[in-house]
């Protein structure tokens, strides 16, 4: 039977990334057969769920636009040498950790998983095939997919055995999207990147994308460019976000109010509005990790200057954590011992289940450290990811409740470490009535009405004021 798709596109990896990128793609490109392939089963199956509510993913929109896809022309499967085979276009949506050891701990990408895809496509794949680099990556990784590529034993053999003509293109073509938004940043980005060698397969991306992007807002690059652009503009965007947590410290001890200074600054075009808000630190999977690839690569063309100024962009979110965290001990008398702490939002921002690098891990750990009892409430994060995530510190001292009112039982603070809507209506009376006295709110994401709170008899202590 022919094909009743023009193109297939595969993409390895099934992530926050992965899963979003080709749906949104599936929704405005109904002639491509889009498969999404995944080494984990259970992430598989939580994609095919009827239950909309056990998607891997918790991005508004997302279900919907799954509803209207799946098993159409977007497929998520375990197939991977057979999605491999059959794809024209193949996107690479791995994950790219921090390296733990060896040459770069701690500041290298680890690409044992860029490494093990490329070699399952040099072993699967037929004809022609265009890659595409999605996950972040060290700039020049293009080189080593290529070199991986064409040295394999499984393509030697291949060639050798059949008649298959194997050939294959590399284009970066990174992420710009921001979770809890992703998929209006994907129906709707501010532009789309591609980097390559050669014009027909920038071409072949493009045209993807020209079916719902106009095409002023695609750029095209060499790959070195692309790759680069992606780790400077999340460099950026953090070096932003340190700048203004720098100054949350500074107008504390000054009595400047941050978000006065933040709409001051703001209102300047030439710095414009955006990424100006002071909080608890990034977190999220990227920032903290591409900037440490910066300082690495700058470090390794002997650029050390240039490897300081940005690693001190984390240094600063790092202290901004730490700074949160002695600012509670000091105000709870010095000690945590025999304290209850309810923390209140545990996901890196708002409108994400997704935990990585959240500076509710860090300023928790401390806060354990301390002594404290903690207490949890998010309304998208369960149970046993916070409790994976604070591993090591568990010992009996932490609880996750599903209301935030259960949570702030006979608690002596609140912090408010995630911006979620929802906190800002709250029944605020009703907790403090629950809580012991002093009762506290620590709101790091300054988004509560301090005057109405202490009308009710909290002590409240907002970032930057
Ligand atoms: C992405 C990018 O790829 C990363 O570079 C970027 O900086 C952050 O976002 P993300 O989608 O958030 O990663 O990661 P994750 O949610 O962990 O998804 C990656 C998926 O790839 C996982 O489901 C994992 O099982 C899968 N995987 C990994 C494979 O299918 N094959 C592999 O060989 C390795
Ligand atoms: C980021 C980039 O924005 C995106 O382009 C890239 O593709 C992936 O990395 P993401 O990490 O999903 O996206 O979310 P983002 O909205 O950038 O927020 C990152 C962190 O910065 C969050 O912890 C957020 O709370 C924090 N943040 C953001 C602030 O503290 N203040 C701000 O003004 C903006």
């Amino acid at each position: 039977m022919k094909n009743k798709f023009i193109k297939n596109i595969c993409c390895i990896g099934a992530g926050y990334v992965g899963g979003p990128t080709m749906s949104v793609i599936a929704l405005n490109c109904p002639d491509f057969r889009v498969d999404v392939v995944d080494i984990n089963k259970e992430r598989i199956e939580a994609w095919n769920s009827d239950n909309l509510s056990k998607l891997p993913v918790f991005e508004p929109g997302l279900a919907e636009i799954i509803c209207k896809c799946r098993g159409i022309n977007l497929f998520f499967s375990n197939n991977i040498e057979e999605c491999i085979s059959k794809a024209d276009i193949i996107f690479i949506s791995v994950n790219t950790p921090t390296k733990t050891k060896g040459v770069g701990a701690g500041y290298a990408s680890d690409l044992k998983w860029i490494e093990s895809s490329a070699r399952q496509i040099a072993k699967f794949s037929k004809n022609h095939t265009v890659i595409v680099e999605k996950s972040t990556l060290p700039v020049k990784t293009a080189e080593t997919i290529k070199i991986i590529l064409n040295s394999s034993d499984d393509n030697h053999n291949k060639c050798i055995d059949t008649d298959v003509n194997q050939t294959f293109s590399i284009v970066s073509n990174p992420e710009f999207l921001a979770e809890g938004t992703a998929i209006n940043d994907l129906q709707n980005p501010d532009r789309v990147l591609i980097g390559g060698d050669d014009d027909e397969s920038i071409n072949l991306i493009s045209d993807i994308y020209i079916n719902w992007v106009d095409r002023d807002k695609i750029i095209k690059t060499n790959l070195w460019s692309s790759e680069l652009s992606k780790l400077v503009a999340n460099a950026f965007l953090a070096q932003r976000i340190s700048s203004i947590n720098s100054i949350s410290a500074l107008c504390e001890s000054t009595g400047a109010n941050i978000l006065e200074v933040s709409k001051a600054i703001g209102s300047d075009t030439r710095i414009g509005n955006k990424f100006l808000n002071p909080g608890p630190g990034f977190g999220g999977s990227c920032f903290k990790k591409d900037i440490l690839n910066l300082v690495y690569l700058c470090r390794y063309y002997g650029l050390n200057e240039v490897a300081e100024y940005w690693e001190q962009i984390v240094n600063i979110n790092t202290w901004q954590q730490k700074r949160i965290s002695h600012l509670v001990i000091k105000n709870l008398f010095g000690t945590l011992a025999n304290k209850r702490l309810a923390i209140f939002g545990f996901s890196f921002k708002a409108n994400t289940n997704d935990t990585r690098e959240s500076p509710s891990i860090n300023i928790s750990k401390n806060l354990l450290q301390e002594g404290a009892k903690l207490t949890f409430y998010d309304p998208k994060v369960n149970e046993s990811q916070i409790l994976d995530d604070l591993d090591d510190l568990i010992d009996n001292n932490i609880l996750v409740y599903e209301t935030a009112l259960k949570a702030a039982q006979g608690a002596d603070a609140i912090l408010i470490l995630t911006e979620w809507n929802e906190f800002i209506n709250l029944g605020w009376d009703h907790i403090y009535k629950v809580m012991r006295k002093p009762a506290w709110i620590f709101d790091a994401r300054i988004c509560l009405n301090k005057n109405k709170l202490e009308d009710i008899g909290f002590k409240v202590w907002s970032l930057g004021t």
